[in-house]
């Protein structure tokens, strides 16, 4: 679900339902995907939620004092409810520049008032069709998906560095470290493929076909940190994205690897998260496999399930493909996990 997930955990019920239905008939138009995006930020309940991820507000509380100076002009892209504005106008901001294309940026605009903030110029306005009288100094933004580039993160930002970021000005976050591991689900929280199921005793197998014809998000999940059980590798990054260079065109339509598997267990599927770098200490982890005592964000992690379940033992290999027609549409992902036995 693209465009719902991007509403984060908080408003799959009411919100699903209806963009469910719009979602599945524009998903591959770009105006299309706009509007949704748009529609999908008008409503109070999923900035509520993003502002009550502390993990998420205390790594720009951390940064944005670090980064922004008090001659500078500060663009931030998307600022819903306005908290990155609020943190660059009080790390002294000349100006800030605060761009949205939802009609949230009106809420903005009222706190902004009543908390005596004079010094914020807002725009209501895609940031494509943005024009400035001046370059800026400082991008802020949290253009992060679920799955990191779904919600255009890489083509919105390299438009607005192109054309409207000062030579040598700061994207923040700018670095990321994509992750795409094998990993096993804890057995309440695997869904086998419909055809798979035996429940109440019926045998869905004729369903096979059918369940295949179903629009591609129906092959993925997303699941939290305590759904997650373990990885059965070493994680690394299967891709470092830097927002200073990173254009569409240079994203891959195939990211790949081979790694040896570090414990027995069965692979469900691959488990997706990032690590967005702020600045050089404040980061934002997605991982589902956090300490016990770390703070959970607001993000979920799309799981690509496989067909089959993998049984693998330590020793083995697995070489994990994944190709997409771009990254920033989940719904163009196609992936398989092939176990290498020596
Ligand atoms: C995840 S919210 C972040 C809101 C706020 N910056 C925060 O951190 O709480 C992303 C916001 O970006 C806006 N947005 C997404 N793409 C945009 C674009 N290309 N131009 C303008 N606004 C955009 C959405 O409407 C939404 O309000």
């Amino acid at each position: 679900m693209p465009l719902v997930q991007r509403v984060r955990p908080f408003v799959q019920s009411g919100l699903d339902k209806v963009f469910d239905v719009a979602a599945t008939r524009v998903r591959r138009s770009a105006m299309g995907y706009r509007r949704s995006n748009r529609m999908a930020f008008t409503r109070l309940q999923g900035h509520e939620l993003m502002l009550a991820d502390a993990a998420r507000v205390n790594a720009y509380a951390e940064a944005v004092p670090r980064v922004v100076t008090r001659t500078d002009t500060v663009l931030d892209l998307g600022t819903g409810t306005g908290v990155l504005v609020f943190l660059a106008a009080r790390a002294g901001a000349r100006l800030v520049h605060a761009v949205d294309h939802s009609s949230i940026i009106d809420v903005a605009r009222a706190v902004a008032e009543s908390n005596g903030l004079d010094n914020v110029v807002f725009h209501q306005t895609h940031s494509g069709s943005l024009s400035l009288d001046g370059p800026v100094d400082v991008l802020l933004h949290e253009q992060m998906g679920h799955g990191l580039f779904e919600e255009r993160m890489v083509s919105n930002i390299a438009d607005l560095r192109d054309r409207l970021l000062r030579p040598g000005g700061s994207i923040v976050p700018s670095r990321f470290e994509f992750f795409v591991e094998p990993v096993s689900l804890r057995a309440p929280y695997v869904v086998p493929y419909i055809w798979q199921q035996r429940a109440g005793g019926v045998d869905y197998s004729v369903l096979r076909e059918r369940a295949r014809a179903q629009p591609p998000d129906h092959r993925r999940l997303e699941v939290t940190a305590f759904q997650v059980d373990r990885p059965l590798t070493t994680p690394v990054p299967a891709l470092l994205v830097d927002l200073h260079t990173a254009s569409p065109a240079t994203l891959p339509q195939v990211v790949e690897f081979e790694r040896p598997v570090e414990a027995a267990g069965v692979v469900h599927g691959l488990c997706v998260w990032f690590r967005a770098f702020l600045d050089a200490h404040a980061t934002i982890d997605t991982t589902p496999f956090g300490s016990p005592d770390s703070t959970p964000t607001s993000w979920r992690n799309p799981f690509l399930r496989l067909e089959e379940p993998i049984t693998v033992t330590a020793g083995d290999r697995l070489h994990v493909r994944l190709e997409a027609g771009t990254l920033e549409s989940l719904d163009t992902w196609d992936w398989t996990v092939r176990l290498i036995r020596p």
